[in-house]
Order: C-alpha cells, then structure tokens, then sequence
C-alpha cells in the first residue's frame, strides 16, 4: 500500500473512510492549470502552452456491490447517487454531470464500469477559470478506470473527458483544460498542438513566480460569448476556404493571407481571425524564448496576447486590465496577461522571484481601490498531472 502523498489526498481518504467505513481502493488526484499563452486557439487546431498548478482536485474511491456511484463533493457538502445502467445528463451546471459524463462515455466505449462510493475534495477555485471542471473529469475518469483495472491511453482519457464537457455538461469547450490536467510535469509548461494532439514539454526557467490573480468577477457571459466567438472563428474560415479550399481551421491562415482577404472579412471576423493568426505565431515564439531563456521576449508577448484579447477578441473585463495594468507598473515584472476563456476569472502575472511580493503586495492595496472587489492572489507552482495512489 502506498500513502497518500499531498494534505488533500490524506484528507480526502479520512473523509472517505468516516462516511463508508472501509479504507478507499485508491485516491487519485488532477491539477487545474494556468495557460501561459495561446488563448482561443485550441478549438482553431491551434498551439496552446499551459501548465498544471499546485491546485488539484482529490478524489477517494472505492468498490460497492450494485451498479450505483454514490458520490459526495466535500466542498459543497452535497451527495448524490447515480445508476450506472441510467446516466442521462442532470439539470445544467449540476457538478455531478461531470463525474457523469465521464461515466458514460466510457460506458459508451465499451468499458463496464463497476459501482462505486467517491468522495470528492478540492483546492482549485471554482468558476475561476483555473480548469477547475477538467480537473474533477480526469480525476474521475481515473478513479473509475482504477477501480476496475483498466487503463487507457492519456490521449483516450482526454478525448473522453473533453467529449464529458462538450455533450453531457454541455459547454463547449477545446481539449487544453483535459490535455494539461492530464500530463502536466513539474517546473515545466506544455505545449500543445490542438490538431494533431501531439505535445512537448518545455522546461520553465528558475527565478521567477507566476502570481495568478482572480478578479473575483463571476464569468456570467463565458459561455454564451464563448460559442458566439467559435462561431465567428468558423465564420473566418469559409470566407478563406473560398479562396484555399485546404484551409480547415483558422490554424491554416497566415499573416499574409489574412490581409490578402481582410475586406470581405467584414470588420468583426477580421479581428477574431487575426488575434487567432497571431497568437498561434505568439505561442512558438514564446517556446523558443523559454527554451532560449529569454524571459524578456516571452513577458512582451504574454502583454501582447493579453491586448490581442483585450482589442481583437474582445474577451477581456476591465477588471482583467486592471489586474494586468497594476502588474506592469511593478519593478521586476516581466509580463502579464488574462488566462483562460476570459469575461471574469484569473489574470497571471510573470515576475522574477525576488519582486514577487511586490506584486502581491500592490495588487491587494490597488486592485480593490480601482474595481471596488477583493482579489484572490495565488502563488503558483508548476507541478505534475494527475496522480492514482493505489491501497
Ligand atoms: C476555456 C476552454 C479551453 C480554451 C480556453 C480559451 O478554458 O475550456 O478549451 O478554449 O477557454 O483558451
């Protein structure tokens, strides 16, 4: 028997074994992420560069003798109980659509899942665009896989969590959040080709902090505005498909092209497009300037992707800018930029190490004067994806 490595998974495992009597038969736990760079992009088939934090979601699990998955989620002190012979979607937004899904479609994979008792625990905060939902689907999709020996490839897990998100919770969302929850490495970042699901891990230099600030603003338009701006992407490219018929995804423009085409665009689809174009361009250049050590270069372009966001793909809050804004203005800061899908949620901040509590320091005493809100400061680390302790 293994121990439990991290305070969440000992606790998670107390916690399971006070409400069913018995030791769980494993405890798995996935991270939540930040994205260094690359917003928007991984449903273009584009490049993204996240990486997974020392924020998880914990979960114990053991066998029961039916067909059900009695699942508690500590955080909300809420229960329920599933049939595994009858997953169909519960009301949206209920947080056991995703533990469900995850379920199903591995049934739908043919893979006889067996019942089961879960307790859920976690330290990511919810709604803050830090992949808190990803998290909860690997985490399950590994609890489930573990309890009954089975094992699958990554990409397999990823595509089924992803495929949980976009047609049982019903958001629809790209394969990043999953990806990165899934194959995080500690003290690096992960990029990502979204088309062809390869990947490579890029080492992040020593001496500096990533600080992750929640504007504490409740991402209400995320997903509307998130599906209007696919749409508008999708829109992009049947314009360029008249003119290159290989063009698929927005991932297959260039700069040049772009201009080439720009006035039967129309001005809204012009910009979608080009901060797409660009922050493809934006994601290689920042994996060359890390592996190079150049953290100049790749603080210019987390500020340049963070206007690109702001101006052309109108995702920002002025909240988001404040954050990014307040940042700039501290010594020792290298970049800063929203991460995520936007509209609220989290902005990160990249700051060589001695100047980290500068920044935090700055963001508590100027951030509530300029929005009148409090925010949430993390200091992150990057770690590994998810982990399965077996008993
Ligand atoms: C959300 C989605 C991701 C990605 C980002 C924006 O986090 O879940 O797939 O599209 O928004 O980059």
């Amino acid at each position: 028997m293994e121990t439990p490595r991290t305070q969440l998974e000992c606790e998670v495992a107390s916690l399971f074994t006070a409400r069913f009597g018995s030791k769980p038969f494993c405890v798995v736990s996935a991270p939540g992420r930040v994205n260094l760079i690359g917003e928007h992009t991984d449903y273009n088939d584009g490049f993204v560069l996240p990486a997974a934090i020392n924020r998880t979601i914990a979960i114990a699990a053991g066998p029961r003798p039916d067909r059900n998955l009695m699942i508690h989620a500590e955080n909300i002190g809420a229960t329920i109980l599933l049939d595994l012979n009858d997953l169909t979607p519960r009301k949206v937004g209920a947080w056991s659509n995703y533990p469900g899904g995850v379920a199903y479609f591995l049934q739908q994979r043919g893979i006889s899942l067996r019942g089961a008792n879960l307790v859920i625990k976690g330290d990511i905060p919810r709604g803050a665009g830090l992949s808190s939902s990803a998290a909860l689907e690997v985490a399950s999709a590994y609890a489930f896989l573990t309890l009954i020996n089975h094992t699958l490839s990554e990409i397999d897990v990823i595509k089924i969590c992803q495929k949980a998100e976009n047609d049982f919770v019903g958001v629809k969302c790209g394969i990043m959040d999953q990806f990165i929850s899934c194959l995080g490495k500690k003290d690096h970042a992960l990029k990502i080709d979204c088309r062809s699901l390869t990947y490579e891990h890029v080492p992040f230099p020593p001496g500096v902090r990533l600080i992750v600030c929640d504007t504490a603003v409740k991402r209400a338009l995320a997903s509307s505005e998130y599906n209007k701006r696919r749409e508008e992407c999708n829109a992009g490219v049947v314009v360029f498909a008249r003119h290159m018929p290989e063009v698929r995804k927005l991932r297959d423009v260039t700069l040049p092209q772009l201009r080439l085409y720009e006035t039967e665009l129309g001005p809204v689809i012009l910009r979608r497009s080009r901060h797409v174009i660009t922050e493809n361009d934006r994601v290689e250049r920042s994996v060359t300037a890390l592996c190079t050590g150049d953290l100049e270069l790749f603080g210019q372009l987390m500020y340049a992707s963070h206007f690109s966001l702001r101006d052309d793909y109108q995702v920002s809050c002025p909240e988001l800018d404040a954050v990014v804004d307040i940042c700039s203005a501290v010594e020792g800061v290298l970049g800063a930029r929203m991460t995520g899908a936007g509209f609220g949620g989290c902005a990160i901040c990249l700051v060589r190490e001695p100047q980290s509590e500068k920044v935090i320091d700055q963001l508590l005493l100027e951030y509530p004067r300029r929005t009148g809100k409090t925010p949430g400061i993390v200091s992150c680390t990057f770690e590994n994806g998810v982990a399965v302790t077996k008993f």
